[in-house]
């Protein structure tokens, strides 16, 4: 790769902070997107420097931009971390090649790295959270050679889609792993409608789930998950987590399913009314596992946990070293992303932030491309 490709800087979209604007967030965020050129100094050993090809739009950006939910590096910053990209310059044996960056960028060396518990390092950097100005909706980013995850040169699917990758499909598989997920597991995934749960509902059939109950709110989109794991879809629109329950145990009995004991329940939603709702359905020798970040807490009777013997675990990103099996399944379309992703140029980002905000997407994730390539459509 030519030197004189290097650009002298990086082209990115900002959240700036909006002065005197945040009594109220519903009406006008807190930040704005500010497209800004940040000079590109000389990379550090053992850096890459990466092409963007697209950048996924996560629940989280939304939550960081929208609902005052606060990134580790204060704005201005870039958001975004679901990114697949193009090595540019850099370490000399990942030039030319096309690269998943994993959301969470582990240092390597501290006792939680060494422990196996990389993915939540404390000296970790993650785009568009903790990473000082860097992130995914960008032209470039430099990262950490050591961590990328090569894309193999005969994949098949465009490599712009292969960012949700790097988040909405890596995030469940490690929420997986920590569930301890395993052939003839009876499952629960609550938001099984969103940009992460339709991945974990095709995790828990491929990993063997016995049988795969999907909670989420709009019909449309629930009637779809049937076609990507979920054996039994559970409306949650306009029922209380109790009514939720209430539901779960007829659709059970009418099943010849076991509603009391046993069951996994993955918590993708991100609201108060999905976690409660998950620990409304834990029971006895159960496990919910928190995947989804609310602001609002929710309040739980903890000694139920001892008399149902049950267990309630967080799970936070995927450690790197699991990228290449989970872009292995992606690219043997065992887990299925085509129909999942719609794509947009990053300049219409500010409009793509309403559009997702205001659910006009379906059950597709956004990724943005910064070349201006982008279906446009719906
Ligand atoms: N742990 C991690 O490392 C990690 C990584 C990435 C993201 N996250 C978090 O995971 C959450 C999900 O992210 P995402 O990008 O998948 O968001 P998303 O696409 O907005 O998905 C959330 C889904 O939850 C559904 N939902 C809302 N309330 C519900 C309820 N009461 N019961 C059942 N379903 C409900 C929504 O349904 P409708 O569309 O019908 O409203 C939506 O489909 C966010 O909180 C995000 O911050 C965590
Ligand atoms: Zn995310
Ligand atoms: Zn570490």
């Amino acid at each position: 790769m030519p030197a004189s490709i290097v650009p002298s800087g990086i082209h990115a979209w900002q959240m700036v902070a909006s002065a005197g604007e945040r009594e109220d967030t519903r009406r006008s965020p807190p930040f704005h997107l500010e497209q800004r050129f940040l000079p590109l100094g000389a990379l550090a050993p053992g850096e890459a420097l990466v092409q963007i090809a697209g950048c996924g739009i996560c629940g989280t950006d939304l939550g960081y931009f929208y609902d005052g939910i606060l990134t580790v590096s204060r704005p201005p910053l870039t958001l975004g971390h679901e990114i697949s990209g193009t090595v540019v310059a850099g370490d000399a044996s990942w030039v030319g090649k096309r690269v998943i960056v994993p959301t969470i960028l582990p240092c390597g060396s501290c006792g939680l790295c060494r422990a196996g518990r990389a993915n939540r390092c404390l000296a970790q950097k993650m785009p568009g959270n903790s990473y000082g100005p860097y992130g995914g909706f960008a032209s470039h980013i430099p990262v950490p050679a050591r961590e990328l995850c090569e894309v193999p040169a005969q994949a098949a699917i465009p490599l712009e889609l292969l960012a949700v990758v790097a988040d909405a499909v890596a995030t469940p598989y490690q929420a997986a792993l920590r569930g301890g997920l395993q052939r003839g597991d009876r499952v629960i995934i609550v938001g099984v409608t969103g940009g992460l749960g339709i991945y974990m509902a095709q995790w828990a059939k491929l990993l063997g789930a016995e049988v795969v109950i999907g909670i989420g709110r709009s019909p449309d989109k629930l009637a779809q998950t049937q076609a990507f794991g979920v054996d039994l879809p559970l409306s949650a629109a306009a029922r209380s987590p109790r009514e939720v329950r209430k539901e779960f145990r007829s659709l059970c009995r009418k099943n010849r399913l076991d509603a009391r004991s046993g069951w996994k329940i993955f918590e993708m939603s991100g609201t108060q009314a999905g976690q409660e709702t998950a620990l409304e359905l834990l029971a006895y020798a159960g496990m919910v596992v928190v995947v989804g970040f609310s602001p609002e807490p929710v309040s739980y009777h903890l000694s139920r946990l001892m008399a149902y013997d049950a267990e309630v675990r967080g799970t936070w990103g995927c450690p790197p070293e699991h990228y290449p099996y989970v872009l292995d399944q992606v690219l043997q379309e065992r887990i299925r992303i085509r129909p999942l992703v719609a794509t947009r140029p990053m300049d219409r980002i500010r409009e793509t932030f309403e559009e997702i905000r205001e659910r006009r997407c379906g059950m597709k994730r956004v990724v943005l491309s910064p070349e201006g390539r982008g279906d446009g459509g719906h």
